[in-house]
């Protein structure tokens, strides 16, 4: 039976650092209470004219083409988990298909924002698993810094840029996803999201005006459902395939507050030491924090070790996968 194993990992995050320190003389804020109720100390931003979202995941895939010594050519197909693409349309992944050369990979972007690369991953697995394709790569990125609104002190504490990417291939060994649970409920759209600038509110002065373009968090009610999603669908993937915490050796949890990482951790049985984590580094980068977290940790990893991969993000779309590393 052919599994979907991670070959390769790659990560991007842009120079630029904007500390607590500095936010704190942008809005009413200070880095006690961004620290106490966030676990964030800084965050980076893609600073120049004409950049956007691809020019760091780009930067992601060329590390991954150039550890497995392969050419763009040899990919079959890109997804990426973005909801700041470059373009309304066409896709990110058309633009890195062109950047990096990969004239033989179709693919799309994927909305689903900080569930975007776990929904990515689960997808180009079946697309292996079925036998078509042999090489995909899932990328999850974020340029937050172009939807964010740096008057309001509730939600830009939290965010930052960046990307990551990894390798999707085929084996006989069993190893890669074992296992997901995806879920999604669209009644939770209003407590997270951009409001115009889709088909419903196209843009205008007025919208311009309102600040209706920038992204939009209810964050306490956010919390409530992310805190409870995050560790329900970990419990419950641990429970079906009959896995103890002690059976986990990285609990690999999306980075929006520590606050909830903390929770999913506990309810799980994972201890700290198991769980990764650099939200105090990079914040919150929506469909770039799991990979980036593969990528600041590949060297830590071992082959056959159980990560379970959780995330909860805007829509609401939020899921859980258990992997067993394959290098
Ligand atoms: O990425 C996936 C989805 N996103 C999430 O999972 C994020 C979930 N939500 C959160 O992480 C938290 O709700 C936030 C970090 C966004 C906010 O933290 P909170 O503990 O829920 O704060 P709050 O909105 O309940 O505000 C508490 C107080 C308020 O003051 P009063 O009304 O009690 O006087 C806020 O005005 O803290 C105030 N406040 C701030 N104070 C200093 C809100 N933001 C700030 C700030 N600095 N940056």
């Amino acid at each position: 039976m052919i599994k979907a194993i991670i070959t390769a990992v790659g990560g991007y995050v842009p120079d630029y650092i904007l500390t607590n320190e500095e936010l704190s003389t942008m809005v009413d804020t200070n880095d006690e209470w961004i620290t106490s109720r966030t676990g964030i100390k800084e965050r980076r931003i893609l600073k120049g004219e004409g950049k956007g979202v691809s020019d760091m995941c780009v930067e992601a895939v060329k590390q991954i083409l150039e550890k497995r010594k392969i050419s763009a050519e040899e990919i079959d197909m890109i997804i990426v988990g973005t909801i700041t693409g470059d373009y309304g349309f066409p896709s990110t992944s058309n633009v890195i298909c062109d950047k990096i050369g990969a004239k033989n990979a179709w693919g799309y972007d994927l909305s689903a924002a900080c569930s975007g690369f776990i929904y990515g991953l689960v997808t180009a697995a079946q697309f292996i698993q079925s036998g078509k394709y042999k090489k995909i790569l899932v990328v999850g990125g974020d340029k937050m810094s172009s939807i964010i609104d740096y008057t309001d002190r509730s939600s830009c504490i939290i965010f930052g840029d960046g990307a990551g990417a990894v390798l999707v291939e085929p084996t006989e060994e069993d190893l890669g996803v074992q296992d997901f649970v995806m879920k999604a409920d669209g009644a939770g759209r209003n407590y997270l999201c951009v409001r115009a600038g889709g088909s419903m509110m196209p843009a205008t002065h007025q919208t311009v005006d309102d600040r209706l373009h920038f992204l939009h968090q209810e964050g306490q009610a956010v919390y409530k459902f992310a805190v409870n999603g995050m560790a329900d669908v970990s419990a419950e993937i641990l429970e079906r395939n009959k896995l103890k915490g002690e059976d986990i050796q990285w609990l690999v949890p999306h980075q929006a507050n520590k606050r909830i990482i903390d929770a999913t951790a506990e309810r799980v049985g994972v201890p700290e030491d198991k769980v990764m984590m650099n939200i105090e580094k990079y914040g919150n980068t929506t469909g770039g924090t799991i990979p980036l977290l593969l990528w600041d940790y590949e060297k830590k990893l071992k082959k056959g070790d159980n990560l379970i991969i959780s995330a909860f993000g805007g829509g609401f779309t939020w899921g859980s996968i258990w992997l067993k590393w394959a290098y």
